[in-house]
């Protein structure tokens, strides 16, 4: 089999022709800044779509989430000190198998992650896990959950274990942008308390090239946050300052990309549906299971499909912090072997993200599990070993090309190749 000509990608974006004509309007009304039409109907349409009552448009998913955090900490925490993140000293419950944007922001906070552990069911924060953790740390009040790849996570037990510990929800919807779960869509979960997250940047169901969305329902964090993303001016003549400010509003520009590709939202969904499917189809007398989800409860948007080998047909690999190694075992394979031979044939996949327990940079943070602390767990002399499902999600697992521009002989190809690993 020949090489793609064309490079299949994990995940573009597709434009449709109006995002231009509300660039367009930008110009055209001279709001080449960050206030004008096309950032207040965006908030406007995203607001309406997820059912929130209000929405922030920030420079990107990551801003979004910082501020979120800083709502939650001023919520619980009140105002910090001057040189003091607003979590100095404190413990944030967060997804572990995400990307690092999700956790970041509590240490920009001065605050200190302590992972919890996924299920296989969603790929998401285990509910038990977080149970566990209230046992360990019974004082943390902030959690961060995020839905994996566009699959919600279980985000009603979520929510009832928060609020019997009296702990405020940022919901992190970055990748999950109008997927639902029990008829409610991410981001909107728990935005009476807390607060939401969209991103829109480049690779994302809808994208604005950059960007992200704050999604809540109460007036007055609203407010705040559109005052601290312009610099936090007071109301004076001159430039007054009582908060301390930031510097991230959406661009006009940018908003008029998001608010074309919002028309189009739906019609992304289903064209990634339909990847989805043509892949579960192509792998049923395979080893592997793509991302699961509840088809009753839960309408994922199907951002990136992703799938994982059964144990009994994982070929022999280690990974370090850099580079990965493999031995092809007949009838067997692994993600790295998949990943190379797609790369092989110019087709783009990427391994499962790496969890944050296991990251170098938060190495030490706790780490808790279903079975209580996840770190230390092994005894030289008792049999067994501990569970740590997002490790083995992340062993196990890959995302394959997702991209909504890949025609069906292409991913046909893609399919072909995956099988090839099995050989
Ligand atoms: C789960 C998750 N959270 C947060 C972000 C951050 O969003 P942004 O890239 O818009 O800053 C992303 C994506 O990039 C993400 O995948």
């Amino acid at each position: 089999m020949e090489p793609f000509k064309n490079k299949v990608w994990l995940a573009r974006p597709l434009m449709h022709g109006e995002e231009l004509e509300y660039i367009n309007v930008a110009f055209k009304e001279n709001y080449i800044t960050t206030a004008g039409t096309n950032i207040s109907e965006l908030e406007k349409a995203v607001a309406e779509k997820i059912g929130v009552k209000h929405v922030v448009g920030l420079s990107s998913g990551t801003a979004a989430l910082h501020m979120a955090i800083k709502l939650a900490a001023l919520k619980i925490y009140g105002t910090p000190k001057q040189g003091r993140g607003m979590l100095f000293g404190k413990k944030v419950f967060c997804s572990d198998v995400t990307f690092d944007a999700t956790v970041n922001p509590v240490v920009y906070e001065d605050g200190e992650p302590v992972f919890i552990d996924s299920e296989y069911e969603t790929w998401n924060m285990d509910p038990e896990a977080l149970e566990r953790a209230f046992e360990v740390y019974p004082d943390v009040k902030i959690i961060v959950v995020a839905h994996l790849y566009g699959f919600p996570a279980k985000i009603d037990e979520i929510k009832k274990i928060a609020e019997e510990h009296g702990a405020v929800i940022v919901e992190d919807a970055a990748e999950s942008i109008i997927a639902s779960y029990k008829g409610k869509m991410t981001g909107a979960w728990c935005a009476d308390t807390g607060t939401g997250i969209l991103s829109l940047n480049g690779n994302k169901l809808v994208t604005a090239s950059s960007g992200g969305l704050l999604l809540t329902n109460d007036r007055e964090a609203y407010e705040k946050v559109k005052k601290w993303s312009t610099q936090a001016r007071e109301s004076a003549p001159w430039y007054e300052h009582e908060e301390l400010g930031y510097n991230y509003r959406m661009s006009n520009i940018i908003a008029g990309i998001g608010r074309g590709q919002m028309l189009h939202a739906e019609e992304h969904v289903m064209m990634k549906k339909a990847i989805y499917d043509r892949y579960k189809d192509g792998f049923k007398d395979l080893p592997v299971s793509m991302n699961s989800y509840d088809p009753v409860d839960s309408k994922p948007n199907f951002w990136l499909s992703c799938m994982i080998i059964d144990k009994e047909a994982m070929g022999e690999h280690v990974r370090s912090n850099r580079i990965a190694l493999y031995r092809h075992v007949k009838g067997k394979t692994t993600p790295t072997e998949v990943l190379e031979t797609l790369a092989h044939y110019n087709a783009e996949g990427r391994p499962i993200w790496k969890p944050m327990h296991m990251q170098p940079y938060y190495i030490n943070n706790p780490f808790i599990t279903k079975d209580g602390n996840g770190r230390a767990r092994t005894n030289a002399y008792i049999e067994g070993c501990a569970n740590d499902v997002g490790g083995d999600i992340f062993d196990r697992g890959l995302c394959l090309p997702s991209d909504i521009n890949m025609t069906e002989e292409e991913q046909a190809r893609v399919i072909e190749i995956v099988r090839s690993c099995f050989e």
